[in-house]
């Protein structure tokens, strides 16, 4: 008998009990899960656009009243601007004195250290800014010019709000550890959204910025996305630890998929997590690693000691946790009483009936749940015949 079927069922059985929705979505293919994401990200944006001067050709944006501005959307992805497109594009961004929010989108644009080194040096000059968002993905920024960028912006004072997207680049594990240390310096940052995907920065680069973390004393939200960086075991653990003293935290986004962490890993970070008790919203990537059944209990029991979570994403995707794992982890998240939101994907494959069953009665104790979201993946194809 088919598996995810199995899982609807007892979940239909105990919808009488205390949860009101449920959402349940199985994936054959994984590409699938990034439709969601990018549908809510482009409505985000449209809500935006009225009120911000906008700009998608260079010369437009050099020919502009530069010291006028104030709040300031700069999207040039995919346009080969290169370095000397960087560097006319720096040299005015130099003059916005004025500005206090600036979104500037350069990704997939070939531009390297000199053209951070530039860009870097004109924001430190926008001493008002207060909102920016920086994508820089997919360019050739090393580790000079990762190190470059962030002592610069370590001038912008009154920065509260950062979203750095360096994903795709190759900044390696000093570039992270250097960037960190250099933003910690941004005292006014509550809100970080650092996102270093696909760098190579392995478990040293994971232990350095983690340990710059504990320094972002003001931070109450953070997203870090560390996914594809071969942290392993090492970083996944010295991460955590380092997390464990940002007690301020109260929504932690942290993506670390596809980094061959292992049961010890998953587990260590879990408890490590636990001490970070201000934390309201939890969202954990985990996909794409070597999570077992132990690694999917032991990361569950950790977590479970976050006594203020109400809102838990946890995604164990493309891990074989199997019955003894789901069952683990069941029983963990029955600990969970001020959960109101949770939203879990995980692999069916190896879960068997009882398995199914043992994890669905679990749930029945998170007391306060009121929205699940449960993600089935599974391998094999499926052959539905309704
Ligand atoms: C840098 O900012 C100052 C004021 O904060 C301004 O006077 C100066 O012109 C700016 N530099 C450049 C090169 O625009
Ligand atoms: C910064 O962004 C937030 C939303 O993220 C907005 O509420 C705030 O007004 C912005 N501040 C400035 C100075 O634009
Ligand atoms: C940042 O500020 C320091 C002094 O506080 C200055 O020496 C340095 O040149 C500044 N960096 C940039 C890129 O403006
Ligand atoms: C400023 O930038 C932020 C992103 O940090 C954005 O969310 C916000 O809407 C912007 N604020 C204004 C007033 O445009
Ligand atoms: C950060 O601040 C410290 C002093 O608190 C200073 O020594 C260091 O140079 C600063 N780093 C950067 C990158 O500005
Ligand atoms: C930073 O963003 C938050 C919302 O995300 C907003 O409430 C706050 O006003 C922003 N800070 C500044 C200085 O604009
Ligand atoms: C954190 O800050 C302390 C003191 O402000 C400093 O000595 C230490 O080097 C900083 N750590 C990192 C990793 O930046
Ligand atoms: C944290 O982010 C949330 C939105 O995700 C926002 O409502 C809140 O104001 C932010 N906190 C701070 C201190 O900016
Ligand atoms: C978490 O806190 C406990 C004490 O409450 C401590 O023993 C443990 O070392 C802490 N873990 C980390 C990773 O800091
Ligand atoms: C976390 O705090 C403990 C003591 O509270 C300290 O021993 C440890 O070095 C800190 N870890 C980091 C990464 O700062
Ligand atoms: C948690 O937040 C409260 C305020 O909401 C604060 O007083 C406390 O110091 C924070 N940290 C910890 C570890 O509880
Ligand atoms: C955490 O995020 C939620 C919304 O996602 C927001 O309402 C809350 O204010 C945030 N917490 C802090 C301390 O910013």
């Amino acid at each position: 008998m088919n598996i995810i079927l199995t899982f609807l069922r007892f979940l239909l059985q105990k919808v009488n009990l205390q949860i009101d929705i449920i959402y349940l979505f199985f994936f054959i293919d994984l590409q699938l899960i990034q439709f969601p994401y990018i549908a809510i990200q482009n409505q985000k944006k449209k809500q935006m656009i009225q009120q911000i001067k906008k700009y998608n050709i260079l010369e437009e944006f050099l020919n502009s009243s530069l010291q006028s501005h104030q709040i300031l959307d700069i999207y040039l992805g995919y346009n080969r601007i290169g370095k000397e497109g960087a560097f006319f594009l720096s040299t005015a961004l130099k003059s916005c004195t004025n500005l206090q929010n600036l979104t500037l989108d350069l990704y997939f644009n070939e531009i390297g250290e000199q053209s951070a080194l530039d860009l870097g040096s004109a924001l430190a000059n926008c001493t008002n800014l207060s909102n920016l968002t920086l994508y820089l993905r997919s360019n050739r920024i090393s580790k000079e010019g990762a190190l470059g960028l962030g002592s610069a912006l370590a001038n912008c004072t009154n920065l509260s709000n950062l979203t750095l997207n360096l994903d795709s680049n190759q900044i390696g594990a000093q570039g992270a550890s250097g960037l960190g240390t250099a933003l910690a310096n941004c005292t006014n940052l509550s809100n970080l959204i650092l996102s270093l995907e696909s760098n190579q920065i392995g478990a040293e680069g994971a232990l350095g910025l983690g340990m710059a973390l504990v320094n972002f004393t003001n931070l109450s939200n953070l997203t870090l996305n560390l996914g594809s960086n071969k942290i392993g075991q090492e970083g996944a653990l010295g991460l955590g630890s380092a997390l464990a003293n940002c007690t301020n935290l109260s929504n932690l986004t942290l993506n670390l998929s596809f980094n061959e962490i292992d049961d010890q890993g998953a587990s260590g970070l879990g408890s490590a997590l636990a001490n970070c008790t201000n934390l309201t919203n939890l969202t954990l990537d985990l996909q794409e690693n070597k999570i077992w059944e132990e690694g999917a209990s032991g990361l569950g029991y950790g977590l479970a000691n976050c006594i203020n979570l109400s809102n838990l994403t946890l995604n164990l995707g493309s891990n074989i946790i199997g019955k003894e794992g789901a069952i683990g982890l069941g029983s963990a998240l029955a600990n969970y009483t001020n959960l109101s939101n949770l939203t879990l994907t995980i692999e069916s494959d190896g879960i068997d009936e009882e398995g199914a069953l043992s994890f669905v009665s679990a749930l029945a104790n998170c007391t306060n749940l009121s929205n699940l979201t449960l993600s089935l993946q599974q391998k094999q194809f499926l052959c539905l015949t309704l």
